[in-house]
């Protein structure tokens, strides 16, 4: 059970320590995504050439897509500097308020999480996008007045994995809205590949291969396995990460060749299995498996809605055929 416990930990999306060290900082490092990254370069190379702050960008997709590096990458390429903050920690208005006044012209302000933003605070955001203006209530009650302070042009980074929580009022101040895309198998090889470059790490192709299909589409996944899978080469072979290290590697983390970990398959194996195959709602299905509801939605169902093992119906998720397929279950009559 303990066991389980660290496999489970190690699988969370929370390893930014490493993130930093091999996160590519221009666009041409940058792999895939390639619309979005054409489209960026046209509005950057515009918004310079106008000598304007580029319009506000709107990023959003599950968790590990590159929404944070692609930030870092526009005001890299903006040639400005870039302050970050994140919705839940600007709690107080003078927080925005000391951010945004703290910007230079042409400066990128990032806000990740940017979902999780209180209301009141996401209502100074409006005029400062649409007019770079801060208006602020100062002094004490019976005795206080409205400013309104000049703002730079600066340019708001939105990053969220929940487009849908996000009030439209906020979402329609984007000038630019990017939906991040799970990565293909070559993309993500090119990625191991640069990370085993930039980590000094050697790996043979058929192993970045094997890693690419196992790393469900994301690439802070397949860094990851990456790491776990050097180990195992430092300590079990010559440091050299083949593909035999790598298959043994895998299979004793439990990811699989489609690349869903404990997780996934126990999402799956509920429905199917507590729920007759579903319709299931996500709340029933939260608490059979003891994941939190957003952690079930934005973590683990867009990888398995765009593998094709669960639909998303009107009643409810239900298990498609493959999924039973892949998880070797009969499939019961209905009754
Ligand atoms: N297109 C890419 N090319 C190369 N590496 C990438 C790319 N996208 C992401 N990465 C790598 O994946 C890691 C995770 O990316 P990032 O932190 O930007 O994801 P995110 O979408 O912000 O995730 P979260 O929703 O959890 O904040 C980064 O450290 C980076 O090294
Ligand atoms: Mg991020």
């Amino acid at each position: 059970m303990k066991d389980e416990s660290i496999i489970k930990n190690y699988d969370l999306f929370d390893d930014k320590t490493l993130d930093n060290t091999i996160r590519p900082e221009s666009i041409d490092e940058y792999i895939g995504q390639n619309d979005v990254k054409e489209n960026i370069k046209v509005f950057v190379k515009a918004a310079k050439m106008r000598n304007e702050a580029l319009d506000h960008v709107l990023l959003y997709g599950p968790p590990g897509l590159g929404k944070t590096t692609l930030a870092f990458i526009i005001a890299h390429e903006l040639g400005t500097n870039i302050k970050t903050a994140s919705g839940p920690s600007i709690e107080k208005s003078g927080d925005l308020a000391a951010i945004l006044s703290s910007l230079e012209p042409g400066d990128v302000l990032f806000i990740d999480e940017i979902h999780r933003m209180p209301r009141y605070i996401e209502e100074i955001l409006y005029p400062a996008m649409e007019d770079f203006s801060l208006d602020i209530i100062v002094g004490s009650e019976g005795n206080s007045r409205n400013i309104k302070i000049d703002l730079p042009p600066f340019t708001l980074v939105g990053a969220t994995t929940r487009a849908g929580d996000l009030s439209s009022p906020l979402r329609d101040r984007f000038g630019i809205i990017n939906k991040l895309q799970f990565y293909t198998v070559d993309e993500l090889s090119e990625i191991i590949k640069r990370t085993s470059r930039v980590l000094d790490a050697p790996i043979s192709d058929e192993a970045a291969l094997e890693l690419a299909l196992r790393s469900r589409g994301t690439p802070r996944i397949a860094n990851r396995l990456f790491k776990r899978v050097r180990d195992f080469a430092m300590v079990v072979g010559d440091g050299t990460i083949t593909l035999e290290i790598t298959k043994e590697a895998l299979d004793r983390l439990h990811v699989d060749n489609l690349g869903l970990d404990n997780t996934d398959r126990e999402l799956l194996s509920a429905i199917i299995t507590k729920f007759n195959g579903g319709p299931v709602g996500v709340e029933a299905l939260s608490s059979s498996i003891g994941e939190e509801v957003t952690t079930i939605e934005d973590v683990y169902e867009p990888y398995l809605l765009q593998m094709g093992l669960l639909k998303r119906t009107a009643r409810g998720r239900v298990a498609t055929d493959k999924a039973y397929e892949v998880l070797g279950l009969e499939k019961k009559p209905k009754k």
